[in-house]
């Protein structure tokens, strides 16, 4: 059986949410490897539309076991929120969400530093949801995990130690109001009588399920260029959402993973600020953000649109080592004369090799574009390759050879049906 990780592959939404749950109908337990309740991943089945922050989007599927690995920050309010609101879905999620013990826990400190710090002079344009704070008290040997719930006189003295630093943090840099350290302590002790069942040992439960011939899909949140190695750093998440994430965020090592389905938008979006060099400021960028929906599933802000970046998506499938990718939303290509997708970057007249590393080589590249004709036909209701028109094959055709990708799954709108396999162009 296999174990498959899914990335996306450009600066995230891309349409994970949906393939986790085309894929999961065929694996037996789906774990979400970093991030947390930044993700917005969305599945829309039948009327009904789902947005998912922490819980893996194989929670859809009642046969599918899933697992918040211990790479994952989690807010303990936000999960709760998101448990109670699946199960006034009727989703069943007691007995089959299991959540490390080693996950970090976002604190409310984390949030307000999070905000707090946006005022400084780099924008990143966060969630706010406290993503950055939390791993850098990860990384420091400070930070508060799940385990830390099941003992609440050691969770109090953490909890004090740790708002001695914020408070002075909050007040001397911040000039902000500081927070009350009883308030925190009340309301996270009271966390275990919820969350104890649902905590487990991840790494030995999926290890030994994979023993067992079980199959995996390790559900990567955000995208590539957003990891904060391989991304367009310092406009990053804190977080590893390239496939070699998915080890260390999960236990399973990489002698254990059998592929990598990348996720690629046939166009591509950003939320938040840092470079993009194939955005796109005018009516082609409104309509691809209307058409498509653009708006973030988490904060709703409008996402910055573009067309396709063939370089972008090579570099991604090296850094991810991407065997087939998911092309999504190509139906929202549909109505446009021409298409432009970007084969390569230029900077001072010279073609570059490789994807740029920093941000301000990036910020003066000069996008290098071929222009495709397009087609005028709704292709929503196309469900075999056959079917497309011959100038959407072409352009599937296209960027397929220009990011030296393998296409297996077309997604032509947001719903579960809306989807077919391809026998890799
Ligand atoms: P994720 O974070 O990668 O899971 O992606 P999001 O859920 O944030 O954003 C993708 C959006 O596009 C969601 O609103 C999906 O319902 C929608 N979507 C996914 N695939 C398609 C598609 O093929 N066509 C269209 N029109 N919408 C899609
Ligand atoms: P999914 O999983 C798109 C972006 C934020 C910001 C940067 C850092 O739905 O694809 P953070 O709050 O993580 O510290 O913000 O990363 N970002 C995302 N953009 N999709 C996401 O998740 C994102 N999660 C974070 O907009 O630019
Ligand atoms: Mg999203």
């Amino acid at each position: 059986m296999s174990v498959t990780v899914l990335v996306g592959s450009q600066w995230g939404d891309e349409g994970k949410g949906k393939i986790v749950d085309i894929l999961s109908e065929k694996f037996k337990i789906v774990a979400r490897y970093q991030g947390g309740a930044n993700a917005g991943h969305t599945v829309e089945i039948g009327d009904k539309k789902y947005v998912l922050h922490l819980i893996p989007s194989g929670i859809l599927r009642e046969d599918v076991t899933c697992v918040i690995g211990n790479g994952v920050v989690i807010d303990p309010v936000a999960l709760l929120e998101e448990i109670e609101l699946l199960e006034k879905n009727n989703i069943k999620v007691d007995g089959r969400l299991f959540i490390s013990h080693n996950a970090h826990l976002i604190m409310p400190y984390h949030k307000l530093l999070d905000s707090i710090s946006e005022s400084g002079a780099v924008k990143i344009g966060t969630t706010g949801r406290g993503i950055g704070p939390c791993y850098i008290d990860k990384y420091a040997r400070k930070g508060i995990r799940i385990v830390d719930l099941l003992n609440r006189k050691k969770l109090e003295e953490k909890i004090r130690e740790n708002l001695k630093e914020k408070n002075a943090l909050v007040k001397k840099v911040f000039d902000h109001e500081e927070l009350n350290v009883d308030d925190i302590i009340n309301q996270y002790v009271e966390f275990d009588k919820k969350i104890e069942k649902y905590i487990k040992d991840t790494p030995t439960f999926l290890n030994e399920k994979i023993d067992e011939g079980e199959s995996v899909l390790l559900e990567g949140a955000q995208g590539a260029l957003l990891d904060v190695d391989h991304g367009t750093y310092p406009f990053v998440t804190s977080s590893s959402p390239t496939s070699g994430g998915a080890c260390t965020g999960t236990g399973i090592p990489p002698t254990r993973i059998n592929s990598v389905v990348g996720i690629v938008k046939a166009y591509v979006t950003r939320v938040g600020y840092g470079p993009f060099p194939t955005e796109l400021l005018d009516a082609d960028g409104e309509k691809l953000r209307q058409d498509g929906f653009e708006f973030g599933a988490t904060t709703g802000r409008p996402r910055r649109c573009g067309w396709y970046d063939a370089f972008l998506e090579r570099y991604s499938a090296m850094i991810n080592g991407i065997d087939s990718v998911a092309i999504t939303k190509l139906d929202v290509l549909s109505g446009f004369e021409k298409i432009k997708v970007c084969v390569g970057y230029e900077l001072n007249g010279n073609a570059l090799k490789s994807f740029p590393s920093d941000v301000d080589t990036l910020d003066h590249v000069v996008p290098v574009y071929e222009t495709l004709d397009g087609w005028n036909t709704d292709i929503s209701s196309c469900l075999s390759y056959e079917s497309l028109p011959v100038k959407a094959k072409e352009y599937l055709n296209f960027i397929a050879k220009k990011s030296k990708i393998k296409i297996d799954i077309i997604s032509v709108g947001p719903k579960r049906e809306q989807t077919f396999f391809v026998k890799g162009i």
